[in-house]
């Protein structure tokens, strides 16, 4: 199958809103990273999605749906009311409380980078959930996706659309290399604006657990709700039984080793003896670094080897830049005849920069 990138007129949309009628898959750009869509109440599309990506069934879909008309809304509970007019969800398991912290920051952060879990209805397929009783959602903002749900008349799910465990797709072209002769068609909305994949959250009386950290940070999520956020712990990758394997390890990853060191660990040794752990030879080294700064330290210390290559996440100390460009510079790392990838450890933890550390080390080989 030959895949075609599409420019987004309202032509090629509604092209692509028809090959999801017709059980075909779309890649669409969304603000976080590029999604593999698919019509979420249709069997056979999922079952592609999860073939084209490889994708373990254990791992359930994001389905992703378009809030616009709700925008100057005063109605209670509007968003809620649209889920499960959409029959998405079941408003019947979830008590007042937490409907009123849920439409709240639904009304805060839709369209945007949240992803809520949420009781699922009866009429979404075992297969987007993975058998869980709980559905993710969320509204993406991003014109082309919202046009796209709009034209095909369903809510799409839609994983990041890369092959699983590796790097995210964040422009066209990098779907076109993970995905290409195996989906018809890529919408092409340019470069996205986050970068990295949405926040995900489940919520109960008590508290808020952040499954998935990313754009929209555990600060900002108190500060809307007042409930205290807490994030789940990383899990091992054997275990089955995860809540959200978004946090497995070994996600994200480059085709060669990446080996993540901490700025203290920055020592001849030390890292030549994680280098020899790794029980290969290695001649060929890019480094994935913060900035330059250090960038003579990394020479002295790598005398053994040629370093082939340095990329540069947080150039100007700021965060949502390294967020944005973070996927492509990791993807850039993957393409460099290098064969073995040295990444620093990201110099802050706050905000999004969090979920940069968890990127990072998910993409990194645990030694
Ligand atoms: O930003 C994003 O969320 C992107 C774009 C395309 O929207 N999508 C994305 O999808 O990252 P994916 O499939 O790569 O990641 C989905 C995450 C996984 O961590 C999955 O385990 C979690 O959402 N998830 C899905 N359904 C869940 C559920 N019912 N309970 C808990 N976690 C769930
Ligand atoms: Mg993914």
């Amino acid at each position: 199958m030959k895949t075609l990138i599409f420019e987004p007129s309202t032509e090629n949309i509604i092209k692509c809103a028809h090959a999801l009628k017709n059980s075909d898959l779309v890649a669409m750009p969304t603000e976080t990273v590029y999604g593999l869509a698919a019509n979420c109440f249709d069997e056979d599309a999922v079952e592609k999605v999860f073939k084209v990506k490889e994708r373990p069934t254990f791992d359930p879909l994001i389905v992703h749906v378009n809030v616009n008309e709700l925008k100057n809304t005063k109605e209670e509970f509007a968003h809620l009311m649209l889920l499960s007019k959409l029959k998405l969800i079941d408003l019947t398991k979830l008590t007042k409380p937490i409907m009123t912290q849920l439409e709240h920051l639904m009304k805060t952060f839709w369209p945007g980078p949240l992803t809520f879990v949420l009781p699922k209805s009866k009429y979404i397929p075992d297969l987007v959930t993975s058998g869980l009783s709980t559905v993710a959602i969320r509204a993406p903002n991003h014109e082309v996706a919202m046009k796209l749900i709009e034209n095909s008349g369903y809510s799409l799910c839609a994983p990041s659309a890369n092959r699983f465990g590796r790097i995210s797709p964040t422009n066209a072209q990098a779907v076109f290399e993970e995905l290409h002769d195996r989906i018809p068609f890529i919408l092409d909305g340019g470069d996205c604006a986050v970068g990295l994949e949405s926040t995900v959250i489940s919520i109960d009386e008590f508290k808020i657990t952040v499954l998935r950290p990313g754009a929209i940070t555990k600060e900002m999520i108190q500060n809307a709700t007042g409930l205290s956020v807490v994030e789940r712990n990383q899990l091992g990758l054997n275990n089955k039984s995860v809540e959200s394997p978004g946090l497995l390890e070994n996600h994200y990853a480059p085709s060669k080793p990446l080996l993540l060191i901490k700025q203290n660990e920055i020592k001849k040794d030390l890292i030549e003896n994680k280098i020899f752990k790794l029980n290969k030879k290695f001649h060929k080294v890019s480094l994935l670094l913060n900035n330059d700064s250090t960038l003579s330290h990394w020479k002295d210390v790598l005398v053994q080897f040629k370093i082939i290559d340095a990329f540069y996440l947080n150039v100007n100390s700021d965060h949502t830049f390294a967020a944005k460009h973070f996927f492509n510079t990791l993807r850039m790392a993957d393409h460099s005849i290098s064969d073995l990838i040295i990444a620093e450890q990201y110099d802050s933890d706050d905000g999004i920069a969090h979920a940069i550390c968890d990127r990072l080390f998910k993409a990194s080989t645990k030694i």
